[in-house]
Protein backbone atom coordinates (compact mmCIF):
# COMPACT_ATOMS: atom_id res chain seq x y z
CA UNK A 1 0.00 0.00 0.00
CA UNK A 2 3.05 2.34 0.13
CA UNK A 3 2.45 5.00 -2.70
CA UNK A 4 4.84 3.74 -5.27
CA UNK A 5 7.95 5.83 -6.35
CA UNK A 6 6.65 5.59 -9.90
CA UNK A 7 6.43 9.15 -11.49
CA UNK A 8 3.75 11.33 -10.89
CA UNK A 9 3.56 11.99 -14.78
CA UNK A 10 1.86 8.49 -14.88
CA UNK A 11 -0.40 9.88 -12.96
CA UNK A 12 -3.15 11.43 -15.48
CA UNK A 13 -2.66 8.31 -17.55
CA UNK A 14 -4.31 6.51 -14.89
CA UNK A 15 -6.57 8.79 -14.32
CA UNK A 16 -7.69 8.86 -17.93
CA UNK A 17 -8.77 5.00 -17.73
CA UNK A 18 -11.52 5.36 -15.54
CA UNK A 19 -12.56 9.03 -15.22
CA UNK A 20 -13.25 11.59 -18.24
CA UNK A 21 -10.88 14.12 -19.58
CA UNK A 22 -12.95 16.88 -19.05
CA UNK A 23 -13.52 16.01 -15.33
CA UNK A 24 -9.66 16.21 -14.74
CA UNK A 25 -8.19 19.81 -14.59
CA UNK A 26 -4.19 19.78 -14.77
CA UNK A 27 -2.65 23.14 -13.94
CA UNK A 28 -1.77 23.76 -17.92
CA UNK A 29 -5.52 23.61 -18.76
CA UNK A 30 -7.89 26.89 -18.92
CA UNK A 31 -10.32 25.61 -16.67
CA UNK A 32 -7.57 24.64 -13.73
CA UNK A 33 -8.02 28.60 -12.26
CA UNK A 34 -11.95 28.65 -12.34
CA UNK A 35 -11.81 25.33 -10.60
CA UNK A 36 -9.77 25.61 -8.21
CA UNK A 37 -11.08 28.67 -6.72
CA UNK A 38 -14.60 27.92 -7.15
CA UNK A 39 -15.02 27.34 -3.21
CA UNK A 40 -11.79 29.16 -2.23
CA UNK A 41 -13.19 31.24 0.88
CA UNK A 42 -10.64 32.71 2.26
CA UNK A 43 -8.68 34.69 0.09
CA UNK A 44 -5.28 34.13 2.22
CA UNK A 45 -4.48 30.82 0.49
CA UNK A 46 -5.46 32.33 -3.08
CA UNK A 47 -2.44 34.12 -3.11
CA UNK A 48 0.96 33.92 -5.93
CA UNK A 49 3.26 32.15 -2.97
CA UNK A 50 0.13 29.71 -2.32
CA UNK A 51 1.45 25.66 -3.13
CA UNK A 52 -1.31 24.81 -4.87
CA UNK A 53 -2.90 21.23 -6.69
CA UNK A 54 -1.11 19.82 -10.06
CA UNK A 55 -4.63 18.69 -10.47
CA UNK A 56 -8.23 19.28 -9.53
CA UNK A 57 -10.24 16.36 -9.86
CA UNK A 58 -14.37 16.84 -10.20
CA UNK A 59 -15.75 14.06 -9.89
CA UNK A 60 -19.36 12.98 -11.11
CA UNK A 61 -19.89 9.18 -9.42
CA UNK A 62 -18.15 7.52 -6.72
CA UNK A 63 -16.03 5.53 -9.30
CA UNK A 64 -14.05 8.28 -10.11
CA UNK A 65 -13.33 8.59 -6.80
CA UNK A 66 -12.54 5.44 -6.39
CA UNK A 67 -10.43 5.70 -9.66
CA UNK A 68 -8.55 8.89 -7.84
CA UNK A 69 -7.32 6.93 -4.95
CA UNK A 70 -6.13 3.87 -6.59
CA UNK A 71 -3.93 6.31 -8.86
CA UNK A 72 -2.63 8.31 -6.60
CA UNK A 73 -1.34 5.61 -4.45
CA UNK A 74 0.06 3.92 -7.44
CA UNK A 75 1.53 6.64 -8.74
CA UNK A 76 2.78 8.63 -5.27
CA UNK A 77 0.24 11.41 -5.50
CA UNK A 78 -1.55 12.70 -2.61
CA UNK A 79 -5.01 13.29 -2.49
CA UNK A 80 -6.84 16.59 -0.46
CA UNK A 81 -10.47 16.35 -0.69
CA UNK A 82 -12.71 19.67 -1.01
CA UNK A 83 -16.47 19.88 -0.13
CA UNK A 84 -16.78 23.05 0.43
CA UNK A 85 -13.69 24.52 0.86
CA UNK A 86 -14.68 26.60 4.38
CA UNK A 87 -11.37 24.57 5.95
CA UNK A 88 -9.93 28.10 7.59
CA UNK A 89 -6.41 27.17 7.05
CA UNK A 90 -7.20 26.36 2.90
CA UNK A 91 -6.16 22.62 4.05
CA UNK A 92 -8.36 21.19 1.57
CA UNK A 93 -7.07 22.26 -1.85
CA UNK A 94 -3.56 23.81 -0.80
CA UNK A 95 -0.52 23.02 1.10
CA UNK A 96 1.58 24.48 3.58
CA UNK A 97 5.00 23.12 2.44
CA UNK A 98 5.63 21.87 -1.07
CA UNK A 99 4.49 18.91 -2.40
CA UNK A 100 2.94 17.09 -5.47
CA UNK A 101 -0.98 16.52 -4.65
CA UNK A 102 -4.20 16.40 -6.57
CA UNK A 103 -7.63 17.91 -5.13
CA UNK A 104 -10.97 15.79 -5.50
CA UNK A 105 -13.37 18.35 -5.20
CA UNK A 106 -16.87 16.94 -4.44
CA UNK A 107 -18.95 19.44 -5.75
CA UNK A 108 -20.84 17.62 -8.08
CA UNK A 109 -21.71 14.96 -6.08
CA UNK A 110 -24.00 16.99 -4.25
CA UNK A 111 -27.11 14.85 -4.42
CA UNK A 112 -29.81 15.24 -0.99
CA UNK A 113 -32.33 12.01 -0.92
CA UNK A 114 -34.83 12.37 1.95
CA UNK A 115 -37.07 9.81 3.78
CA UNK A 116 -39.63 11.43 5.33
CA UNK A 117 -41.84 8.19 6.95
CA UNK A 118 -38.56 7.32 8.73
CA UNK A 119 -37.41 11.22 9.41
CA UNK A 120 -33.89 10.61 7.51
CA UNK A 121 -31.89 11.64 4.71
CA UNK A 122 -29.23 10.51 2.84
CA UNK A 123 -26.90 13.64 1.71
CA UNK A 124 -23.73 13.13 -0.37
CA UNK A 125 -20.71 15.29 0.71
CA UNK A 126 -20.58 17.94 -2.30
CA UNK A 127 -24.03 19.11 -0.88
CA UNK A 128 -23.58 22.39 0.83
CA UNK A 129 -26.05 23.10 3.93
CA UNK A 130 -27.93 24.61 2.37
CA UNK A 131 -28.88 22.62 -0.25
CA UNK A 132 -29.85 19.58 2.75
CA UNK A 133 -31.55 22.32 4.51
CA UNK A 134 -33.74 23.67 1.58
CA UNK A 135 -34.17 19.90 1.09
CA UNK A 136 -35.84 18.74 4.59
CA UNK A 137 -37.72 21.62 4.23
CA UNK A 138 -39.61 21.13 1.08
CA UNK A 139 -40.10 17.87 2.69
CA UNK A 140 -41.75 18.99 5.42
CA UNK A 141 -42.46 22.22 7.72
CA UNK A 142 -41.43 20.01 10.27
CA UNK A 143 -38.47 18.59 9.75
CA UNK A 144 -34.84 20.03 10.38
CA UNK A 145 -31.38 19.30 10.66
CA UNK A 146 -28.72 20.18 13.58
CA UNK A 147 -26.03 21.74 11.41
CA UNK A 148 -23.97 24.99 11.47
CA UNK A 149 -25.15 28.60 10.31
CA UNK A 150 -23.21 29.08 6.97
CA UNK A 151 -25.70 27.60 3.95
CA UNK A 152 -22.36 27.61 1.72
CA UNK A 153 -20.55 25.06 4.20
CA UNK A 154 -19.62 21.34 2.54
CA UNK A 155 -21.58 18.02 4.25
CA UNK A 156 -18.00 16.38 3.86
CA UNK A 157 -16.01 19.10 5.72
CA UNK A 158 -18.61 19.97 8.44
CA UNK A 159 -19.99 16.73 9.43
CA UNK A 160 -16.60 14.73 9.56
CA UNK A 161 -15.68 17.81 11.88
CA UNK A 162 -18.61 17.61 14.22
CA UNK A 163 -20.97 20.99 13.56
CA UNK A 164 -23.14 23.23 15.25
CA UNK A 165 -25.67 25.79 14.55
CA UNK A 166 -28.92 27.18 16.02
CA UNK A 167 -30.11 23.64 17.11
CA UNK A 168 -27.47 22.57 19.15
CA UNK A 169 -28.78 22.78 22.05
CA UNK A 170 -31.67 20.89 21.34
CA UNK A 171 -30.54 18.50 19.09
CA UNK A 172 -26.47 18.15 19.34
CA UNK A 173 -23.89 18.22 16.74
CA UNK A 174 -24.41 17.56 12.95
CA UNK A 175 -22.37 14.26 13.41
CA UNK A 176 -23.78 12.97 16.47
CA UNK A 177 -27.11 12.80 14.22
CA UNK A 178 -25.36 10.55 11.54
CA UNK A 179 -26.42 7.04 10.98
CA UNK A 180 -24.76 5.55 8.26
CA UNK A 181 -21.69 6.81 5.50
CA UNK A 182 -19.91 5.43 2.86
CA UNK A 183 -16.26 6.29 2.90
CA UNK A 184 -13.62 5.31 0.04
CA UNK A 185 -10.42 4.15 1.94
CA UNK A 186 -6.62 4.13 1.24
CA UNK A 187 -7.28 1.09 -0.95
CA UNK A 188 -9.67 2.00 -3.20
CA UNK A 189 -13.08 0.23 -1.74
CA UNK A 190 -16.49 1.86 -0.67
CA UNK A 191 -17.41 1.33 2.72
CA UNK A 192 -20.24 1.82 5.03
CA UNK A 193 -20.88 1.42 8.42
CA UNK A 194 -20.41 -2.38 8.73
CA UNK A 195 -17.47 -2.83 6.62
CA UNK A 196 -16.03 0.07 7.80
CA UNK A 197 -16.10 -0.90 11.27
CA UNK A 198 -17.01 1.11 14.23
CA UNK A 199 -13.53 2.87 15.05
CA UNK A 200 -13.45 4.00 11.96
CA UNK A 201 -17.11 4.87 12.04
CA UNK A 202 -16.54 6.31 15.22
CA UNK A 203 -13.71 8.85 14.20
CA UNK A 204 -15.56 10.24 10.59
CA UNK A 205 -18.41 11.71 13.20
CA UNK A 206 -15.94 14.51 14.68
CA UNK A 207 -12.32 13.73 14.37
CA UNK A 208 -11.97 14.89 10.48
CA UNK A 209 -12.46 13.43 7.42
CA UNK A 210 -9.51 13.45 5.63
CA UNK A 211 -7.47 11.25 7.75
CA UNK A 212 -9.47 8.30 6.78
CA UNK A 213 -10.77 8.10 3.49
CA UNK A 214 -12.87 10.44 1.68
CA UNK A 215 -16.15 10.15 2.75
CA UNK A 216 -18.88 10.11 -0.06
CA UNK A 217 -21.95 10.66 1.41
CA UNK A 218 -23.80 10.63 4.78
CA UNK A 219 -27.07 9.02 6.15
CA UNK A 220 -28.66 11.44 9.02
CA UNK A 221 -31.23 11.65 11.56
CA UNK A 222 -33.52 14.63 10.34
CA UNK A 223 -35.08 16.30 14.15
CA UNK A 224 -38.29 17.54 14.88
CA UNK A 225 -39.19 21.86 14.48
CA UNK A 226 -42.73 23.11 15.27
CA UNK A 227 -44.55 25.20 12.70
CA UNK A 228 -43.56 28.48 14.27
CA UNK A 229 -39.92 29.56 15.53
CA UNK A 230 -39.11 32.97 16.77
CA UNK A 231 -36.16 35.17 15.73
CA UNK A 232 -34.48 37.83 17.60
CA UNK A 233 -31.39 39.85 17.34
CA UNK A 234 -30.94 42.45 20.20
CA UNK A 235 -28.53 44.67 20.14
CA UNK A 236 -26.68 46.30 23.82
CA UNK A 237 -23.92 48.84 23.70
CA UNK A 238 -21.45 49.10 26.69
CA UNK A 239 -23.47 52.37 27.54
CA UNK A 240 -26.68 50.50 27.83
CA UNK A 241 -25.25 47.69 29.82
CA UNK A 242 -23.24 44.89 27.94
CA UNK A 243 -20.33 44.20 30.46
CA UNK A 244 -23.28 43.13 32.90
CA UNK A 245 -25.53 41.48 30.30
CA UNK A 246 -22.03 39.49 28.78
CA UNK A 247 -21.48 38.46 32.22
CA UNK A 248 -24.66 37.15 33.30
CA UNK A 249 -25.12 35.70 29.63
CA UNK A 250 -22.06 32.73 30.30
CA UNK A 251 -24.47 31.25 33.06
CA UNK A 252 -27.46 31.74 31.98
CA UNK A 253 -27.36 31.10 28.31
CA UNK A 254 -25.92 27.06 29.05
CA UNK A 255 -28.22 26.21 31.44
CA UNK A 256 -32.03 27.65 29.44
CA UNK A 257 -34.60 24.92 28.17
CA UNK A 258 -33.00 23.44 25.31
CA UNK A 259 -35.51 24.57 22.76
CA UNK A 260 -34.26 28.45 23.43
CA UNK A 261 -30.74 29.13 22.28
CA UNK A 262 -28.93 32.66 22.34
CA UNK A 263 -25.54 33.55 20.95
CA UNK A 264 -23.52 36.66 21.41
CA UNK A 265 -21.50 38.50 18.71
CA UNK A 266 -19.11 41.29 20.73
CA UNK A 267 -18.01 43.59 18.28
CA UNK A 268 -16.95 47.31 18.96
CA UNK A 269 -18.61 47.98 21.86
CA UNK A 270 -21.74 46.06 21.17
CA UNK A 271 -23.20 42.59 22.12
CA UNK A 272 -25.55 41.72 19.77
CA UNK A 273 -27.72 39.17 20.85
CA UNK A 274 -29.01 36.29 18.38
CA UNK A 275 -31.56 33.81 19.37
CA UNK A 276 -33.59 31.15 18.28
CA UNK A 277 -36.37 29.53 20.35
CA UNK A 278 -38.66 26.59 18.84
CA UNK A 279 -41.72 28.03 19.59
CA UNK A 280 -43.95 30.98 19.98
CA UNK A 281 -43.13 34.57 21.08
CA UNK A 282 -45.99 34.61 23.36
CA UNK A 283 -44.16 31.20 25.66
CA UNK A 284 -40.56 32.83 24.79
CA UNK A 285 -41.29 36.58 26.47
CA UNK A 286 -42.34 35.40 29.96
CA UNK A 287 -39.16 32.68 30.02
CA UNK A 288 -36.76 35.55 28.63
CA UNK A 289 -37.78 38.05 31.87
CA UNK A 290 -37.90 35.29 34.37
CA UNK A 291 -34.67 33.50 33.21
CA UNK A 292 -32.34 36.25 31.82
CA UNK A 293 -33.49 39.79 33.19
CA UNK A 294 -30.84 41.73 32.06
CA UNK A 295 -32.68 41.37 28.40
CA UNK A 296 -35.74 40.38 28.87
CA UNK A 297 -36.85 43.16 30.49
CA UNK A 298 -35.64 45.24 27.52
CA UNK A 299 -37.72 43.15 25.23
CA UNK A 300 -41.33 43.31 23.59
CA UNK A 301 -43.41 41.53 20.97
CA UNK A 302 -41.54 44.07 18.71
CA UNK A 303 -38.09 42.34 19.34
CA UNK A 304 -39.59 38.76 17.99
CA UNK A 305 -39.81 37.43 14.52
CA UNK A 306 -41.61 34.00 13.97
CA UNK A 307 -41.29 32.10 10.69
CA UNK A 308 -40.65 28.87 9.81
CA UNK A 309 -37.40 26.98 11.02
CA UNK A 310 -36.10 26.89 7.07
CA UNK A 311 -36.54 30.70 7.15
CA UNK A 312 -34.65 30.95 10.24
CA UNK A 313 -31.49 29.65 7.94
CA UNK A 314 -31.22 33.43 6.23
CA UNK A 315 -31.89 35.36 9.18
CA UNK A 316 -29.29 33.85 11.00
CA UNK A 317 -26.48 33.35 8.01
CA UNK A 318 -27.63 36.42 4.87
CA UNK A 319 -28.26 39.66 5.07
CA UNK A 320 -31.80 41.10 5.85
CA UNK A 321 -33.66 40.44 2.65
CA UNK A 322 -32.73 37.25 2.21
CA UNK A 323 -35.37 34.48 0.48
CA UNK A 324 -35.13 30.72 1.67
CA UNK A 325 -34.03 30.24 -1.86
CA UNK A 326 -30.78 32.52 -1.30
CA UNK A 327 -29.63 29.63 0.74
CA UNK A 328 -29.24 27.82 -2.46
CA UNK A 329 -26.24 30.00 -3.69
CA UNK A 330 -23.08 28.25 -3.27
CA UNK A 331 -20.96 30.83 -4.66
CA UNK A 332 -18.89 32.65 -2.00
CA UNK A 333 -17.46 35.40 -1.00
CA UNK A 334 -13.97 35.69 -2.77
CA UNK A 335 -11.47 39.09 -1.83
CA UNK A 336 -11.79 38.58 1.92
CA UNK A 337 -8.97 37.55 4.31
CA UNK A 338 -9.88 36.24 6.85
CA UNK A 339 -7.61 34.32 10.28
CA UNK A 340 -9.91 32.81 13.51
CA UNK A 341 -9.05 30.35 16.16
CA UNK A 342 -11.42 29.39 19.29
CA UNK A 343 -11.48 28.36 22.94
CA UNK A 344 -13.72 26.97 25.16
CA UNK A 345 -14.76 28.31 28.20
CA UNK A 346 -15.75 25.94 31.52
CA UNK A 347 -15.73 28.80 34.80
CA UNK A 348 -17.67 31.91 33.88
CA UNK A 349 -14.94 35.08 33.10
CA UNK A 350 -15.12 37.67 35.96
CA UNK A 351 -16.75 40.83 34.78
CA UNK A 352 -13.37 42.79 35.41
CA UNK A 353 -12.32 40.95 32.52
CA UNK A 354 -15.30 41.40 29.93
CA UNK A 355 -14.62 45.19 31.00
CA UNK A 356 -11.06 44.52 29.81
CA UNK A 357 -12.37 43.10 26.58
CA UNK A 358 -14.22 45.95 25.44
CA UNK A 359 -12.53 48.66 26.98
CA UNK A 360 -9.09 47.57 25.70
CA UNK A 361 -9.26 44.46 22.77
CA UNK A 362 -12.92 45.55 21.59
CA UNK A 363 -11.90 49.24 21.08
CA UNK A 364 -8.58 48.99 18.68
CA UNK A 365 -8.66 49.91 14.89
CA UNK A 366 -7.84 46.36 13.90
CA UNK A 367 -10.60 44.75 16.11
CA UNK A 368 -12.41 41.62 15.04
CA UNK A 369 -15.53 39.97 16.18
CA UNK A 370 -15.98 37.38 19.18
CA UNK A 371 -18.55 35.04 18.58
CA UNK A 372 -19.67 33.26 22.16
CA UNK A 373 -22.16 30.12 21.55
CA UNK A 374 -23.72 28.75 24.33
CA UNK A 375 -23.41 24.96 25.28
CA UNK A 376 -25.12 22.60 27.13
CA UNK A 377 -28.14 20.60 26.88
CA UNK A 378 -27.99 18.08 24.37
CA UNK A 379 -24.75 19.27 23.10
CA UNK A 380 -23.27 18.42 26.84
CA UNK A 381 -25.63 15.25 27.67
CA UNK A 382 -23.52 13.19 25.08
CA UNK A 383 -20.47 11.15 26.95
CA UNK A 384 -17.06 12.56 25.86
CA UNK A 385 -15.85 9.53 24.48
CA UNK A 386 -18.89 8.49 22.25
CA UNK A 387 -18.04 10.49 19.60
CA UNK A 388 -15.07 12.13 19.19
CA UNK A 389 -15.93 15.82 19.91
CA UNK A 390 -14.75 16.04 23.46
CA UNK A 391 -16.11 19.18 24.63
CA UNK A 392 -19.22 17.78 26.38
CA UNK A 393 -20.50 18.25 29.98
CA UNK A 394 -19.21 21.61 31.96
CA UNK A 395 -18.61 23.44 29.23
CA UNK A 396 -20.53 26.53 29.36
CA UNK A 397 -19.51 28.10 25.94
CA UNK A 398 -17.63 28.41 22.88
CA UNK A 399 -15.88 31.19 21.16
CA UNK A 400 -14.70 32.14 17.88
CA UNK A 401 -12.02 35.03 17.46
CA UNK A 402 -12.60 35.80 13.60
CA UNK A 403 -10.34 39.02 12.15
CA UNK A 404 -10.82 39.67 8.65
CA UNK A 405 -9.54 42.33 5.82
CA UNK A 406 -9.00 42.81 2.23
CA UNK A 407 -5.72 43.03 0.51
CA UNK A 408 -3.63 46.01 0.65
CA UNK A 409 -1.84 47.57 3.52
CA UNK A 410 0.62 45.50 5.58
CA UNK A 411 -1.33 42.31 4.09
CA UNK A 412 -3.39 41.67 7.38
CA UNK A 413 -0.24 41.66 9.92
CA UNK A 414 -2.26 44.19 12.55
CA UNK A 415 -5.82 41.86 11.98
CA UNK A 416 -3.77 38.36 12.60
CA UNK A 417 -1.79 39.44 15.84
CA UNK A 418 -4.55 41.48 16.79
CA UNK A 419 -6.31 37.09 16.81
CA UNK A 420 -2.95 36.35 18.21
CA UNK A 421 -2.56 38.74 20.74
CA UNK A 422 -6.26 38.05 22.35
CA UNK A 423 -5.88 34.45 22.09
CA UNK A 424 -2.72 34.68 24.46
CA UNK A 425 -4.80 37.18 26.87
CA UNK A 426 -7.46 34.84 27.37
CA UNK A 427 -5.19 31.62 28.54
CA UNK A 428 -5.70 32.21 32.11
CA UNK A 429 -10.15 32.65 31.23
CA UNK A 430 -10.71 29.57 29.57
CA UNK A 431 -9.78 25.59 29.78
CA UNK A 432 -6.83 24.41 30.75
CA UNK A 433 -4.62 21.06 30.34
CA UNK A 434 -5.10 21.01 27.19
CA UNK A 435 -6.40 24.40 26.47
CA UNK A 436 -9.53 23.07 24.16
CA UNK A 437 -10.29 24.17 20.37
CA UNK A 438 -12.87 23.32 17.89
CA UNK A 439 -11.36 21.24 14.90
CA UNK A 440 -13.68 22.77 12.15
CA UNK A 441 -12.14 26.30 13.67
CA UNK A 442 -8.94 24.91 12.74
CA UNK A 443 -5.62 26.93 13.32
CA UNK A 444 -2.78 26.15 12.63
CA UNK A 445 -0.85 28.01 15.17
CA UNK A 446 -1.74 25.21 17.68
CA UNK A 447 0.80 22.91 15.91
CA UNK A 448 1.72 20.30 12.61
CA UNK A 449 2.24 17.48 11.91
CA UNK A 450 5.88 16.32 11.82
CA UNK A 451 6.42 13.55 9.39
CA UNK A 452 8.89 10.91 10.10
CA UNK A 453 9.79 8.08 7.90
CA UNK A 454 7.19 8.81 6.10
CA UNK A 455 4.10 8.62 8.52
CA UNK A 456 3.02 11.63 10.83
CA UNK A 457 4.05 11.25 14.36
CA UNK A 458 1.66 10.26 16.80
CA UNK A 459 3.94 12.01 19.90
CA UNK A 460 4.46 15.13 17.89
CA UNK A 461 0.83 15.63 16.67
CA UNK A 462 -0.39 15.89 20.47
CA UNK A 463 0.44 19.52 20.41
CA UNK A 464 -2.95 19.91 18.51
CA UNK A 465 -4.57 16.47 18.94
CA UNK A 466 -5.18 16.65 22.47
CA UNK A 467 -6.24 20.52 22.10
CA UNK A 468 -9.43 18.93 19.73
CA UNK A 469 -9.92 15.63 21.01
CA UNK A 470 -8.63 15.44 24.20
CA UNK A 471 -8.40 12.33 25.16
CA UNK A 472 -10.35 11.14 22.23
CA UNK A 473 -7.04 11.73 20.17
CA UNK A 474 -5.35 8.11 21.28
CA UNK A 475 -8.54 6.48 19.65
CA UNK A 476 -8.57 8.42 16.80
CA UNK A 477 -5.06 7.72 15.87
CA UNK A 478 -5.55 3.77 16.91
CA UNK A 479 -8.88 4.32 14.40
CA UNK A 480 -6.35 5.55 11.88
CA UNK A 481 -3.90 2.57 11.59
CA UNK A 482 -6.87 0.65 11.15
CA UNK A 483 -8.22 2.04 7.82
CA UNK A 484 -4.66 3.96 6.57
CA UNK A 485 -1.68 2.35 8.72
CA UNK A 486 0.69 4.21 5.52
CA UNK A 487 -0.62 7.51 5.99
CA UNK A 488 -1.60 7.90 2.43
CA UNK A 489 -4.49 10.42 3.14
CA UNK A 490 -2.40 13.04 5.43
CA UNK A 491 -2.41 16.93 5.63
CA UNK A 492 -0.65 19.53 7.85
CA UNK A 493 -3.37 18.23 10.76
CA UNK A 494 -4.90 15.30 10.04
CA UNK A 495 -4.61 12.15 12.90
CA UNK A 496 -1.36 10.02 12.66
CA UNK A 497 -2.02 6.40 12.81
CA UNK A 498 -0.81 4.30 16.09
CA UNK A 499 -0.03 1.13 15.79
CA UNK A 500 -1.91 -1.29 19.08
CA UNK A 501 -0.17 -1.53 22.10
CA UNK A 502 1.66 1.66 21.47
P1 LIG B 1 -13.47 21.85 3.06
O1 LIG B 1 -13.92 21.29 1.79
O2 LIG B 1 -12.46 22.95 3.02
O3 LIG B 1 -12.95 20.67 3.99
C1 LIG B 1 -12.53 20.86 5.33
C2 LIG B 1 -11.65 19.68 5.75
O4 LIG B 1 -12.41 18.48 5.65
C3 LIG B 1 -10.44 19.48 4.85
O5 LIG B 1 -9.37 18.96 5.60
C4 LIG B 1 -10.92 18.47 3.84
O6 LIG B 1 -9.88 17.71 3.25
C5 LIG B 1 -11.83 17.59 4.68
N1 LIG B 1 -12.92 17.04 3.89
C6 LIG B 1 -13.83 17.74 3.17
N2 LIG B 1 -14.69 16.91 2.59
C7 LIG B 1 -14.33 15.65 2.91
C8 LIG B 1 -14.83 14.37 2.58
N3 LIG B 1 -15.89 14.24 1.80
N4 LIG B 1 -14.21 13.27 3.07
C9 LIG B 1 -13.11 13.40 3.85
N5 LIG B 1 -12.60 14.61 4.22
C10 LIG B 1 -13.19 15.73 3.74
N6 LIG B 1 -18.65 25.42 11.72
C11 LIG B 1 -19.65 25.12 12.57
O7 LIG B 1 -19.61 24.08 13.24
N7 LIG B 1 -20.73 25.95 12.68
C12 LIG B 1 -20.85 27.08 11.95
O8 LIG B 1 -21.86 27.79 12.07
C13 LIG B 1 -19.79 27.42 11.06
N8 LIG B 1 -19.84 28.56 10.30
C14 LIG B 1 -18.86 28.82 9.37
C15 LIG B 1 -18.96 29.94 8.54
C16 LIG B 1 -17.98 30.21 7.59
C17 LIG B 1 -18.11 31.42 6.72
C18 LIG B 1 -16.87 29.34 7.47
C19 LIG B 1 -15.79 29.64 6.45
C20 LIG B 1 -16.77 28.21 8.28
C21 LIG B 1 -17.75 27.94 9.24
N9 LIG B 1 -17.68 26.80 10.06
C22 LIG B 1 -18.70 26.54 10.94
C23 LIG B 1 -16.53 25.90 9.97
C24 LIG B 1 -16.83 24.72 9.05
O9 LIG B 1 -17.66 23.81 9.72
C25 LIG B 1 -15.53 23.99 8.67
O10 LIG B 1 -14.66 24.87 8.01
C26 LIG B 1 -15.81 22.76 7.80
O11 LIG B 1 -14.72 21.87 7.87
C27 LIG B 1 -16.05 23.15 6.37
O12 LIG B 1 -16.40 22.04 5.58
P2 LIG B 1 -16.23 22.17 3.99
O13 LIG B 1 -16.60 20.88 3.40
O14 LIG B 1 -16.90 23.41 3.51
O15 LIG B 1 -14.67 22.47 3.90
Amino acid sequence: LTPSHASSDDFPQCLSASIPGPLVHAQSSPSFTSVLVSSIRNARFSTPTTVRPRWVITPTNASHVQAAVVCGHRHGVRLRVRSGGHDYEGLSYSSKSPEVFAVVDLSNLRGVRIDKQNSTAWVDSGATLGELYYAVAQASNQLAFPAGLCPTIGVGGHFSGGGFGTLLRKYGLAADNVLNALVVDARGRILDKDAMGPDVFWAIRGGGGESFGIVLSWQVRLVAVPPTVTAFRIPVTVDEGAVDAVTRWQEVAPALPDDLFIRVLLQNQTATFEALYLGTCDVLLPVMRCRFRELGMRMNRTHCQEMTWIQSVPYFSLSSGATVEDILNRTTATGTYTKMTSDYVRQAIRRDAWENIFAGWLARPDAGIMILDPYGAAIGGVPEPATPFPHRAGVLYNIQYVNLWFAGGDGGAAQMKWVRDLYAFMEPYVSSSPREAYFNYRDLDLGENVVMGNVSSYEAGKVWGEKYFRDNYKRLALAKNEIDPDDFFRNEQSIPPLGPGK
